[in-house]
């Protein structure tokens, strides 16, 4: 029977994963780094240091250079991004994820939100759905970041349900990965070419329902 929904972030609840992008392409630009959406799909659900790393791949190299730099690149990223998220509004949250979140909570599942990004509290306190969401992985205590099922499982643990009764909804490679590691079903939203790997992919979160995740279990 299914228990638990958990959801990932940015590009489900709300497009932040297009100011992510937005960030990342002005710091590539500058280090004249080749930078397109099309690369970009690698970065997300992937950790700020790491998303750095593959950008160096795709120029210099992620060994030219030190720890450092990196950071105070990857800090330089956060604040663009900061800048960029409070635009955020209620008026932000994806089709249909308003909908849905109330759906699950009247049809008495268990919520978590499993995002890498340590942003999280504070965009879902621009949306305004903390309420919904009976748990909230902390970014900075989960050890490695997707493709590694550790958020999803530091999420079902924390719900008390299992694997076999949950369901994640994600919208990156990356992140359906993850949830599968994790022995979860799995809601792709997006583009099916990068999500091969999900039970089932949505065009559209407007799709979401409570139907399409029992329908899994
Ligand atoms: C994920 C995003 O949710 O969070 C990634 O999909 C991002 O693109 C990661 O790199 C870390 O986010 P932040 O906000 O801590 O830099
Ligand atoms: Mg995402």
């Amino acid at each position: 029977m299914l228990k638990a929904v958990v959801f990932d972030l940015d590009g489900v609840i709300t497009d932040s994963a297009a100011y992510h992008y937005e960030a990342w392409k002005q710091i590539a630009d500058e280090m004249s780094i080749p930078f397109d959406k099309e690369y970009n799909e690698r970065l997300k659900g992937v950790s700020r240091l790491e998303s750095l790393n593959l950008i160096l791949d795709n120029g210099p190299g992620r060994d030219s250079m030190s720890d450092e730099e990196k950071e105070e690149i990857a800090t330089r990223k956060n604040e663009v991004y900061k800048e960029l998220i409070k635009k955020i509004t209620p008026k932000d949250l994806l089709p249909g994820i308003g909908e849905v979140l109330k759906a699950c909570k009247a049809g008495g599942l268990k919520t978590a939100l499993a995002s890498v990004s340590k942003n999280a509290p504070y965009i879902i306190d621009r949306l305004g759905v903390g309420k919904y969401f009976d748990y909230m992985a902390d970014a900075a205590k989960i050890e490695r970041s997707k493709p590694f099922p550790d958020i999803f499982l530091d999420c079902i643990h924390a719900l008390g349900v299992d694997p076999s009764e949950s369901v994640g909804v994600e919208d990156a490679e990356a992140g359906i990965a993850a949830i599968k590691a994790a022995g979860m079903k799995a809601v792709g939203v997006g583009s099916p070419e990068s999500m091969w790997q999900a039970d089932v992919v949505l065009s559209s979160t407007a799709e979401l329902s409570v139907e399409v995740f029992r329908k899994l279990i």
